[in-house]
């Protein structure tokens, strides 16, 4: 949520600050804003500017009005918490001398008492933001000291931070400390860049991956002074950090569109291509499990009791997925809880409790949270994350990586498959170790994870009849999605994705659950999706899942079935036939969940609304 850049080098800061702002707005889109240390007087050595809409607006400002050179700069794209998405609530917020500049992630939530504070001593604040206290702040510190001893940046934002309380990234510059952007992070993203003569700093990793893949996530309660050659990590009371850099296993081509039109359409086209990347490296020469990385010991996995799976939005989907996996191949008991309510109801975990968090950004600041909780309560946590370094699996026991690559569409596709997929491996993992399946069983699943890309592939190549099916939905007011066992969380998927990018009602059902209220909903015509298990698996589910659709066709819904190629008892139900190849049961949503990915992208598209952007939403939730 909101996106940051920082720059100092060589090149223009304007254009170095607007190419990662560019890449980082999947992160927030509703006002942009940069700060430029100038030198200019008629800007006390600082020229701003801030414009509420996307960042094109602001870019179509500084194309009209070019700003002085500068090579020190900051940059801003904005998600609302504290004040309306215009240009005042935009990014930067000033001091009240004009000379401190400062962007920010994250809510701080103690800023009315600081506010208020601040205001009694006389400054002025012009916003409604958490954010402008910052400025305010450190200008006392470095402006209105009244000790007269000189301060530097980056001692003014570690006692600034000290005094913050809530989650924040800043990032701050002053026009009479040129050459050095100030950093500092609390629970939310900040990653440095190392440059040759230049120094990067930005949310993640996008937005300067075009001219470096050396990278150091900053640590939580740390600040960072970013100089063009010296890069000096230190913690909020001063002392050195340990510091560790990493190099960034994909480059620029990887967050560009390639000819698509919409990153979402890129990311779909490439499922692929990422389940194949997370099953890469895990499956031994004699086709069993290897989750090295996970650094859970065997020992600790076989003390486990329970597992508690805790995610948002689409992650949790993948979560409920997975307990089918799980409880199936492991017999351990597992929930699944939304993460924003995970600690609110004081959850039962000890030492045998496994929590498994699933966040494809690693930020999203509900998971982090019940993480936190979990570990507090002596859990052992294991992160699924799809970002290296991001906070969630720093603070958690163990992790397992997806491969997807970075996911710019602001709606997630190919990260849930290979959540999916993550989830599998761990449930089988957990069955390979506590020996509830054995050796040739495990080999068995495999084999079928590793011919799952070659099946998506097969879905992607058929989709012509949703592109001609969502034509004809393009004025439908509601669709329901329903579905059974593992179905039902990917009709859940299928109308989570309808809600947030074709802005259309949508609700997805447990197709049992039907019956018991919401059938009344059913009118002549409403579309209704259903995915129809294999008759291969649980044949009562498939049959029973054959009722269900006979029921809501019976009273007018236009039926629309997902189903496996050769079920032929689905023909005569089906008012729309959609093939999916067949496959194992619990493996089922890595294929049926594509088709729904592909009906929300293209009714969206033909209402006429942003994919990648759409409205009041942000790739990455770092507030809770
Ligand atoms: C929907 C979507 C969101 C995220 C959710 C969790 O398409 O992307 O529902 O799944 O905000 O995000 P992560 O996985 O980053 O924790």
């Amino acid at each position: 949520m909101c996106g940051i850049v920082g720059y100092v080098g060589d090149r223009q800061a304007l254009d170095v600050v607007l190419e990662g702002l560019a890449r980082l707005e999947y992160r927030g889109y509703d006002s942009a804003g940069i700060a430029l240390v100038t030198g200019d007087p008629r800007a006390t050595g600082l020229t701003t500017e801030k414009r509420a809409g996307k960042l094109a607006v602001l870019a179509g400002v500084l194309a009209e009005q070019a700003p002085p050179p500068s090579t020190t700069g900051i940059g801003h794209t904005r998600w609302a918490t504290h004040g309306a998405p215009n240009d005042r609530n935009a990014h930067p917020h000033l001091d009240c001398t004009g000379r401190i500049a400062v962007i920010h992630n994250g809510i701080i939530e103690n800023f009315s008492g600081l506010r208020a504070e601040l205001q009694e001593r006389g400054h002025v604040l012009v916003s409604e933001t958490d954010t402008e206290v910052v400025a305010h702040l450190l200008e006392e510190v470095l402006v209105a000291d009244g000790t007269g001893t000189w301060v530097d940046l980056a001692e003014s934002v570690r006692r600034v931070a000290r005094r913050l309380k809530g989650a924040f990234t800043l990032v701050v510059v002053d026009a009479d400390q040129p050459d050095v952007v100030v950093g500092a992070r609390r629970s939310s993203p900040l990653v440095v860049g190392r440059g040759d003569g230049e120094n990067f700093l930005a949310s993640d990793v996008t937005a300067f991956i075009a001219h470096t893949r050396r990278a150091i996530e900053l640590g939580q309660d740390q600040v960072v002074e970013l100089r063009r050659d010296r890069v000096q990590i230190t913690s909020f009371d001063g002392s050195a950090a340990v510091v560790t850099e990493y190099e960034v296993d994909w480059d620029v081509a990887a967050a560009e569109k390639a000819g698509y039109e919409h990153f979402m359409l890129k990311e779909i086209a490439e499922q692929p291509r990422a389940v194949a990347d997370t099953l890469i490296g895990r499956i031994d020469a004699r086709g069993g499990l290897v989750l090295d990385e996970m650094r859970l010991s065997d020992a600790d996995l076989r003390e486990v009791d329970k597992i508690l799976i805790v995610a948002c939005g689409t992650a949790y989907h993948a979560g409920l997925i997975a307990k089918y996996a799980i409880e199936h191949w492991t017999r351990i008991p597992c929930e699944v809880e939304i993460a924003s309510e995970f600690r609110y109801r004081d959850p039962i975990l000890d030492r045998q409790t496994l929590v498994i968090a699933i966040s494809q950004s690693g930020e999203t600041m509900d998971t982090l949270m019940a993480v936190r909780h979990a570990r507090e309560q002596h859990a052992q946590v294991l992160a699924i994350c799809n970002t290296n370094g991001s906070t969630i699996p720093r603070e958690s026991d163990a992790v397992l990586y997806t491969h997807a690559g970075p996911e710019i569409g602001v709606a997630a596709t190919k990260t849930f498959l290979t959540q999916v997929v993550a989830v599998y491996l761990v449930a089988l993992y957990l069955a390979q170790v506590r020996g509830t399946k054995y050796a040739d069983e495990v080999r068995e699943v495999i084999a079928e994870l590793a011919v799952l890309p070659e099946k998506v592939e097969k879905v992607l190549e058929t989709m012509e009849p949703v592109r001609e099916l969502a034509r004809s939905l393009v004025d439908a007011r509601t669709v329901l999605f329903l579905g059974r066992h593992v179905g039902y969380p990917v009709a859940l998927e299928g109308a989570l994705k309808l809600k947030e990018l074709a802005y259309m009602h949508a609700e997805g059902f447990p197709a049992g659950e039907l019956k018991h209220g919401p059938i009344a909903l059913i009118e002549e015509g409403m579309p209704v999706v259903v995915t129809v298990p294999s008759p291969r698996g649980r044949g009562v589910l498939h049959d029973k899942m054959i009722s269900n659709i006979a029921e809501v066709r019976a009273r007018g819904a236009r039926t629309i079935v997902l189903a496996e190629e050769g079920d032929e008892s689905v023909v005569d139900l089906a008012d729309v036939l959609v093939r999916v190849p067949p496959t194992p049961t619990l493996l089922a949503p890595v294929v049926t969940t594509v088709p729904l990915q592909v009906l929300a992208y293209e009714l969206a598209v033909a209402r006429g609304f942003d994919v990648d952007q759409p409205r009041n939403l942000a790739k990455s939730v770092t507030v809770e």
